[in-house]
């Protein structure tokens, strides 16, 4: 097979045509895929049709162990514990979900764990008339175009991440949660600059769960973390999805991070699933953060 990819920006992303995600693949056909997604940094499956639950998991797993949310088990399907749920779908008591906010700031999937993903597919299942859109952005490029300066000032750097730092308009949501999150999850630093496993190529690490850099203050480390923040944000550097029912995105999380906007209406209902793909250890505890 000769993979169909059509680009989806200049910066990232790329659309794989006529590829059936619950089709049997050989092991040639998958290493394209597997390549086209290291040189991408994401890519879009258009579905045609819906799939189920085991084939969506079936061919996450091509891409490595599955994460089971140990770290999110409000998430989490009851069913599948390798599926995420994404979805502002009330739970069955009535109650609001859980996931509703999920993902409404700049990361990179599980930065917070000493296990941050190799990489996660989001399947979109319900999707509002319109926005609920992703953005993701490319961080190699991030840190390519930074001055030689900045790349020597944030060498040695490690950024501290917290979980359970969601907020929608200023409104936290979830003191309870938080709380939870935090017992669960305690704060982890990760080195500012990555270098990718299999690329080799050094990728900025940071968004908007990091709240200070290990070793400094957040007086000192916020107005740099707010410029790496921008600069890897820049419109050069993102693709903005406008997701259709059944498409599917993967994305690599160590050299891209996204963003959920909550630019639609949400009386609409929004429902996404993600499984989660475990990358390699990285970053150490630190106590007292
Ligand atoms: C996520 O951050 O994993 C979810 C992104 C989305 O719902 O668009």
């Amino acid at each position: 097979m000769t993979l169909e990819l059509r680009k989806l920006s200049y910066s990232l992303g790329a659309e794989v045509c006529d590829v059936d995600v619950a089709s049997p693949m050989s092991e040639a056909q998958f290493g394209e895929i597997y390549q086209a997604f290291l040189d991408n940094g994401i890519l879009l499956f258009r579905g045609d049709r819906e799939i189920t639950r085991e084939q969506h998991i079936d061919f996450s797993r091509r891409f490595g162990e599955l994460d089971r949310h140990d770290a999110l088990p409000r998430d989490r399907h009851p069913d599948y514990p390798e599926i995420l749920l994404v979805t502002n779908e009330p739970k069955p008591d009535g109650s609001p979900s859980d996931s509703r906010y999920t993902g409404r700031q700049w990361h990179s999937d599980m930065s917070f764990t000493l296990v941050p993903s190799l990489g996660s597919l989001l399947r979109g299942i319900t999707i509002p008339e319109v926005g609920g859109d992703t953005v993701f952005a490319n961080m190699y490029l991030a840190y390519e175009t930074l001055s030689d300066g900045m790349k020597n000032m944030i060498r040695d750097l490690h950024g501290i991440q917290l979980s359970g730092t969601r907020k929608v308009n200023n409104v936290e949501s979830g003191t309870q949660r938080r709380e939870e999150q935090k017992k669960l999850n305690p704060p982890v630093a990760q080195p500012v600059v990555r270098v990718h496993p299999e690329t080799g190529r050094k990728a900025l690490y940071l968004g908007d769960k990091v709240k200070r850099f290990d070793g400094m203050t957040e007086s000192e480390s916020k107005p740099i973390i707010k410029y790496l923040n921008e600069h890897a944000t820049r419109f050069e550097f993102i693709y903005r999805h406008q997701w259709r029912k059944n498409d599917i995105i993967v994305w690599d999380n160590r050299c891209t991070m996204h963003l959920a906007l909550g630019d639609f209406d949400e009386t609409q209902r929004r429902h996404m699933e993600r499984t989660t793909v475990l990358g390699t250890p990285s970053g150490y505890v630190v106590e007292n953060a």
